[in-house]
């Protein structure tokens, strides 16, 4: 049976090529994104399709699916804010995806991105490599002692938490749900106005929905210590882009760390080393000697990988082969 993977990079052939071996499907993997551009260019006949963030599964591209005959859509990532799960009800496509990765990987990417920020190691390694020991301008701040303000506290920022107390940080949260764990490991929850107001460091770990959109934005930066560090591995239509960089001129924001990117779709994952960007806000922010941008690697470690094939292909193999199905994964 085979199963057609989108947005496929080598990293993702190993991996599924050697979680394969147990069960011995057919893996056709191809690089381009699945979107209404290539989706005629599927055969008649793919029972199953697998795609990740930056595929777009939108309604017309179900419903050529559907006619194709995919039966199973399975996303190889956690979040489905790219799916029309609805049309995939109504075309009777089973959807799955893996509901947590490595939620570790992710949170400990935030912290090396905190710890390079502040002290300034991508700096040091270029000079040094230039024979250049001058210490002038790579002036850091202890994290022990400073206050980190977590906003979402589910698998990904509870990590967080606990590694930001391991550095003697005085953590705090807002969260709908508090979690019993970490309010009895002495994390504070607060409101999120609080929280913004509060902390020297401010991580972001909450999911991209209506109400968390451009959470980060003039009215709560105006909150905020002058001086702040934030983080971003979430999602980057958290961050109003634009309000950001006028924060960052301003010296409102000191430093500015993110893996994500709100048009990172035509960015992220791709060599465009030859290329001419046309996005002049990522060049923008790039331009910042004080803003660490990366290609949404946080989710990046062989743990995370291993785990999101093992779960793709079992779900895969439970939804094709009517065997009892792991109710966490289904969507629909
Ligand atoms: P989760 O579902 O375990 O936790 C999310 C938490 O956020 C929940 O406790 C929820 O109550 C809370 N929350 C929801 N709305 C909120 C709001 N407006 N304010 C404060 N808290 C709010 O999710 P998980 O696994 O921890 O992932 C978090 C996010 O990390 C994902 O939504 C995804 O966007 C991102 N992510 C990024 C990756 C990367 O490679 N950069 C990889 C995987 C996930």
């Amino acid at each position: 049976m085979k199963i057609l993977f989108f947005s496929a990079m080598p990293y993702d052939k190993y991996f599924f090529i050697r979680e394969n071996e147990q069960y011995g499907f057919e893996l056709e993997f191809l690089e381009t994104h699945l979107g209404p551009h290539i989706v005629n260019a599927v055969e008649e006949g793919t029972p199953v399709v697998c795609t990740f963030v930056n595929d777009k599964l939108t309604e017309e591209v179900i419903g050529i699916l559907a006619a194709k005959g995919v039966k199973v859509l399975a996303l190889r990532c956690a979040g489905f804010n790219n799916v029309n799960l609805e049309a995939a009800r109504k075309h009777g496509i089973r959807v799955c995806r893996v509901p947590a990765y490595s939620p570790e990987a992710v949170a400990e990417h935030a912290v090396a991105m905190l710890l390079t920020l502040n002290r300034k190691t991508h700096k040091a390694y270029n000079r040094v490599r230039e024979q250049n020991f001058s210490l002038n301008g790579l002036l850091g701040f202890n994290l022990h002692g400073k206050t980190v303000g977590v906003v979402g506290t589910g698998k990904i920022g509870k990590a967080f938490c606990r590694i930001m107390a391991g550095f003697g940080c005085r953590v705090i949260a807002a969260d709908p749900f508090p979690d019993a764990d970490l309010t009895a490991a002495g994390v504070e929850y607060l409101p999120l106005t609080e929280v913004f107001a509060m902390s020297d460091i401010i991580s972001l770990h909450c999911p991209l929905a209506p109400e968390s959109q451009y959470l980060i934005n003039r009215d709560s930066l105006a909150l905020m210590k002058k001086g702040v560090t934030i983080i971003n591995t979430s999602r980057g239509g958290l961050l109003h882009t634009a309000d950001v960089i006028e924060s960052l001129k301003s010296g409102q924001i000191a430093y500015l760390g993110i893996d994500v990117y709100e048009q990172e779709e035509k960015l992220f994952f791709k060599d465009l080393s030859g290329s001419i960007i046309a996005d002049d806000t990522i060049q923008r922010l790039m331009s910042f000697p004080n803003v660490l941008v990366t290609g949404h690697q946080a989710f990046f470690t062989e743990e995370a990988l291993q785990q999101i094939a093992q779960v793709t292909l079992r779900s895969v193999d439970q939804l094709c082969n009517g065997k009892p199905l792991d109710e966490a994964v289904i969507l629909v």
